[in-house]
């Protein structure tokens, strides 16, 4: 468990750190978050991180004003008191305290919870894995480019992901694959690398722009489209990413084995090339 945690300008002992029950973050998941990966003390595309923050706090009117120096600060103060040196800061905004009402007050002012937490990644080595997923429909609302708590329809598919001994749920609305309910999904066929579109109905995922950086130095050609279920199921190869999980290979999608069960080399080379930028900044 880590010692310290960061609220509202002070940081206090993570098992005592403590939030209004009125707080709108509870009671509404009117709140946004951030998870940023550490790898050897290094913030992970913070600065993308720090963009998206900006866009949830600013689609949804949470006034919470910060500058980067300032707030980079406060993370490295963190991690340096919990010792974490490879993990995940966890960053969340809420909108703040008021009696109950959905109608918030124009002078209501933030929350600000920060901790760390040691984790292990899955990088290219010697125990880099794939995974195996399940599909489940996407029950979620319309504005999923905004990164809010407001996660249950996630919750709901990843516990039946868990269920079924998968690592990760693969949502689909229309036939169409959307996302993990807490990773982006790309497929590889032939020399294309797809993935759905960064529009209103995923995330668009830090790791994901990373990515796209990453393609431009391979022969790779991208194509930003969604893709149905038999796509996936017939792609050569099918992996997902995020802050916590890089880049991890997909090898079983529901009964469907994909490259037969192994991780492809093309997954394996940009896992490489991902993992090497992160460590190298
Ligand atoms: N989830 N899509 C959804 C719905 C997500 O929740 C996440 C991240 C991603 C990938 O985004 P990124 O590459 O910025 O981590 C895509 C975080 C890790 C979480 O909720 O724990």
């Amino acid at each position: 468990m880590p010692k310290f945690a960061y609220i509202n300008k002070k940081f206090v002992n993570f098992k005592n750190a403590k939030i209004h029950i009125e707080d709108r973050g509870l009671q509404f998941a009117d709140s946004v978050y951030e998870v940023i990966a550490i790898i050897n003390n290094n913030l992970i595309d913070l600065d993308f991180h720090l963009k998206r923050l900006r866009y949830s706090l600013n689609e949804l009117n949470i006034k919470y004003k910060f500058n980067k120096k300032e707030l980079t600060k406060i993370f490295l103060n963190l991690l340096k008191k919990n010792k974490t040196s490879n993990g995940i800061i966890y960053l969340q905004i809420t909108r703040g305290v008021q009696f109950r009402e959905h109608k918030y007050e124009k002078k209501i002012s933030p929350n600000i919870i920060i901790y760390s937490r040691d984790k292990k990644f899955n990088i290219p080595g010697k125990n880099f894995k794939g995974v195996t997923t399940i599909t489940h429909e996407d029950m979620r609302w319309k504005r999923r480019d905004i990164k809010t708590v407001n996660l249950l329809p996630n919750i709901i598919a990843a516990n039946k992901a868990k269920k079924m001994k998968a690592y990760e749920a693969i949502l689909l609305q229309n036939g169409k694959v959307t996302e993990g309910t807490s990773s982006n999904i790309w497929i590889i066929k032939k020399n294309n690398l797809i993935t759905h579109p960064a529009n209103t109905d995923i995330l668009k995922g830090v790791t994901r722009t990373s990515i796209l950086n990453i393609i431009k130095k391979t022969s790779l050609k991208l194509v930003e489209k969604s893709f149905s279920l038999k796509q996936l199921l017939e792609a050569d190869e099918v992996f997902l990413t995020s802050s916590g999980s890089f880049i991890t290979p997909i090898l079983k999608i529901d009964k469907k084995k994909i490259n037969n069960g192994k991780i492809g080399n093309i997954t394996l080379k940009l896992a490489e090339m991902y993992s090497r930028s992160c460590m190298h900044g």
